[in-house]
């Protein structure tokens, strides 16, 4: 829920933990060894034996504790309040996700305990596999990648290999102007150059479109549905006929799989191959850069292609992780991707079962078209016809004309107002976008508040602009350079005080 506006929290200064650190200061009783007859010195490898001990921060167990949790209320998260941010699916994660990840069988299980001993864990890892082929009716499923960008890669390299070994490699693949840059980015990682397709007047693609640009040098076409303006791809089925005539796949980027499982599986409408982002449509935690989970799916011919290790159930019941798929492209990832993520989402689907996941799709698209029309009269949303799917992409290039604040300047004004800004200026055919996704963990209440919390920077922007050049005012900290910040990061203390100094 957001402040009330002129409602201030506390904000804590902080020192960093070695400006706190004072000599003979410690956090924790160690024990005395109970063997001394040894000298660990004298067994360690001498090229590792410090002379001196490390410079760590000598501090106690409460300064530690304090320390982080004040720096962690500078940051703005899914528990603090409502994050909108479109494409990214900032659900609030439920608690017991976490109890489940931190059961001791799983948070403390070495990746090399031998099969028979980690039964509990591969079983999981098997059972979500399932659970995903049945939400996308892809035949095969690999949980290794871990993001959404590295389940692009993965699923491309599997189609590039499979291609190959027909002796048809390809040199193209087809990417619509409304796709996430992570689409081309994985095309060029894959040697594929890229062939951009426009979208029509309505926000998708035309399969006229699709069919001049269908050659028998394209891989594949790489499509997100519901697309990143958070309509759905009404002609996907054509779409996928012309492609697959030539001999191509669809790749279904599904980071947006919130607003139709449940309802639609991607492989009735043509998609070969795609990526979950586990992190956000299953729920974990990703704010603040991870870890995060890209799952993919492949239909038949592609199965055999995918990275190994792959969790198996033996026909005497038991799980073993094989290593038996000769035609595999090998590992993605160290060990079996973010385990602890994966166990996240397990517990997730568990808990909601197939009813929930349905209903999950139903309000998540309710609330985002529920947003649409409180908003769309002050932002108007260019494509769709006042309906959208998962997400609204409204644009302020209106206000900006009007009042010469420009997306970013509302963007930090909403900071101000307790709301955390919306994804801005994608996807790049929206003009001024500001691409809002609600999903189905808000309530009515929440989704009002910030509407008119919108509306209110609308009509302050008309009577005076000048607090939008200076916000966020109401944060620990104010307007970064953006760019910098992003370019030229400062991560280490002594560079930092180099800076002041
Ligand atoms: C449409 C789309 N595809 C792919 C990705 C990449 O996923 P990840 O951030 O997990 O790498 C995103 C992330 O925002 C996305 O919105």
């Amino acid at each position: 829920m957001s402040h009330a506006p002129g409602t201030k929290s506390l904000g804590f200064d902080e020192p960093l933990i070695f400006e706190r650190s004072r000599e003979g200061t410690v956090g924790a009783n160690i024990p005395e060894p109970s063997v001394r007859e040894v000298d660990p010195k004298t067994i360690l490898p001498q090229n590792l034996v410090r002379a001196e001990p490390p410079d760590f921060p000598q501090v106690s167990e409460p300064e530690v504790f304090r320390h982080f949790v004040r720096l962690s209320t500078w940051n703005f998260s899914v528990d603090h309040g409502f994050y909108p941010l479109g494409s990214c699916t900032m659900k609030y994660n439920p608690k017991v996700n976490e109890w489940a990840a931190r059961l001791p069988g799983f948070s403390e299980l070495h990746p090399y305990t031998p099969d028979r001993l980690a039964q509990g864990a591969i079983q999981l890892l098997f059972e979500l596999e399932q659970m995903l082929a049945e939400i996308s009716g892809m035949e095969a499923i690999s949980l290794q990648p871990a993001a959404g960008a590295q389940g692009e890669l993965t699923a491309l390299k599997v189609i590039r290999r499979y291609l190959q070994d027909q002796g048809n490699p390809r040199a193209k693949v087809l990417i619509p102007d409304t796709a996430h840059g992570t689409n081309p980015a994985t095309c060029s990682l894959n040697g594929y150059a890229i062939v951009p397709i426009p979208i029509n007047e309505s926000g998708v693609l035309d399969p006229r479109d699709v069919a001049a640009a269908m050659t028998d040098d394209v891989a594949a076409l790489m499509l997100t549905n519901p697309n990143t303006l958070g309509l759905f791809e009404t002609h996907i089925a054509e779409v996928a006929e012309i492609v697959h005539a030539k001999g191509g796949f669809i790749f279904g980027d599904g980071a947006n799989l919130n607003a139709i499982m449940g309802k639609a599986r991607p492989v009735d409408f043509g998609v070969d191959a795609m990526q979950f982002n586990i992190h956000k449509t299953f729920s974990t935690p990703h704010g603040g850069g991870g870890p995060g989970s890209g799952p993919i799916g492949v239909s038949g011919v592609l199965a055999p292609y995918l990275p190994i290790p792959r969790p198996v159930k033996r026909p005497d019941g038991e799980y073993a992780l094989s290593f038996d798929f000769p035609q595999s492209i090998g590992r993605m990832r160290s060990f079996f991707g973010n385990f602890s993520t994966l166990v996240r989402a397990y517990t997730y689907l568990r808990e909601l079962g197939a009813a929930g996941i349905t209903r999950i799709a139903e309000i998540a698209v309710l609330n985002a078209n529920y947003l649409l029309a409180l908003l769309e009269d002050r932002f108007p949303v260019p494509y769709g016809d006042g309906r959208c799917m998962h997400e609204c992409v409204a644009s302020d290039k209106q206000l900006r004309k009007q009042t010469g604040v420009s997306t970013l300047d509302v963007a930090k004004r909403l900071i101000d107002q307790g709301f955390h800004p919306p994804t801005i200026y994608f996807p790049l055919v929206v003009e001024g976008a500001l691409m809002c996704e609600p999903t189905e963990t808000e309530s009515r209440e929440t989704i009002e508040e910030f509407a008119t919390a919108m509306i209110s920077l609308a009509e302050e922007a008309a009577r005076d602009t000048a607090a939008f050049k200076e916000a966020p005012q109401r944060t620990r900290l104010g307007r970064l350079d953006e760019t910098r910040a992003a370019r030229k990061p400062i991560l280490t203390a002594a560079a930092a005080s180099n800076r002041d100094g």
